[in-house]
């Protein structure tokens, strides 16, 4: 196969697929939920649509180099789950092959955990953000001969911030408060569900998201002091997110722009130091999970591709 691969500037194999990602045309739905966590995908794709409900298959490709696409109907509308790992890099290649294997609109709702900064978030919430924006380590700052001397003395970036689709966002902060009410009311140890607030996305889960490591010259430890002074309404922290809202803002041809909207669970609690409890994450990702599905679904789009007669592989 590799020696079928075209185009160095967008590879694709002799099929079609595109290289890192490994789906074409037809193998992903318009309305995709994207985990870092293959196996939350995995979870989340037992609430598909059975073969003997649809009479389809439900298509599934595990590329070579880590991504996960998992596409079906929910509640009988097509749908896809994509496992993409972590970080920013990981988004990018996601953002940017689904986007060349899909015509019309893509919906993307993101479903992550992170890091709050906020006691209003603690370990077992949700946040669902109305933008985020990168933290990105200035390597220069750490190099012998700089390329840019008059940047060197700042050891970590920030950019401006990115939106959220407003109207995905409402949806899905409605449609998980609306998941996580019962087990709030029960006194389950989840919840609450917090909107509004900017997502930070670091260029690592370590030194740019404030983690003090003393085998590391990292200089950063003001970051989370800088972090609530330029964005005071940072709720979390990860490393997807942002890079998903930024994305979608470039995507420049108007036939085939991009929607997205985010939420994540609450592992890290980084006021208090504290970690999500496995029995949390039980009870807290079905419901978030099916959440975001039913959110998904809700989500109006323009010309949406119909693979109901796809006939995946
Ligand atoms: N993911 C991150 O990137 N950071 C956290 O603290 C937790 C999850």
């Amino acid at each position: 196969m590799k020696e079928s691969i075209s185009n160095a500037n967008f590879p694709r194999d002799a099929e079609d697929r595109v290289y890192h990602i490994s789906v074409k045309t037809g193998d992903v739905a318009n309305r995709v939920l994207t985990v870092g966590d293959h196996v939350r995908g995995r979870r989340i794709a037992k609430l598909l649509d059975t073969e003997e409900e649809t009479g389809h298959p439900i298509f599934e490709k595990q590329s070579q180099r880590g991504f996960l696409t998992i596409t079906g109907r929910y509640k009988g509308v097509p749908v896809s789950i994509m496992a993409i790992g972590m970080g920013n890099c990981m988004m990018d290649f996601f953002v940017r092959e689904t986007r060349a294997s899909v015509d019309g609109t893509l919906a993307i709702i993101r479903f992550g955990s992170c890091g709050s900064l906020t006691t209003s978030a603690p370990a077992g919430s949700v946040v669902v953000p109305r933008g985020g924006y990168c933290i990105r380590r200035n390597l220069d700052h750490f190099a012998e001969e700089p390329i840019y001397p008059q940047l060197k003395d700042i050891p970590y970036f920030f950019s401006g911030s990115f939106k959220a689709d407003d109207g995905m966002t409402q949806i899905l902060a409605q449609t998980v408060e609306n998941a996580l009410a019962p087990a709030i009311e029960q006194g389950k140890p989840v919840g609450p569900v917090l909107t509004g607030g900017l997502n930070a996305d670091g260029c690592s889960f370590y030194s740019s998201q404030g983690r003090q490591d003393p085998v590391f010259w990292d200089d950063n430890e003001e970051l989370v002091e800088e972090i609530n002074t330029k964005f005071p309404d940072t709720h979390s922290i990860e490393m997807e997110t942002s890079m998903l809202f930024h994305l979608a803002q470039c995507a420049r041809d108007s036939t085939k722009p991009i929607k997205a909207a985010g939420c994540m669970q609450v592992f890290a609690d980084r006021v208090g130091n504290s970690f999500i409890r496995p029995e949390q994450v039980d009870i807290l990702e079905p419901l978030v999970g099916k959440a975001c599905l039913d959110a998904l679904i809700k989500v109006n789009i323009e010309n949406e591709m119909d693979v109901a007669g796809t006939v995946w592989e």
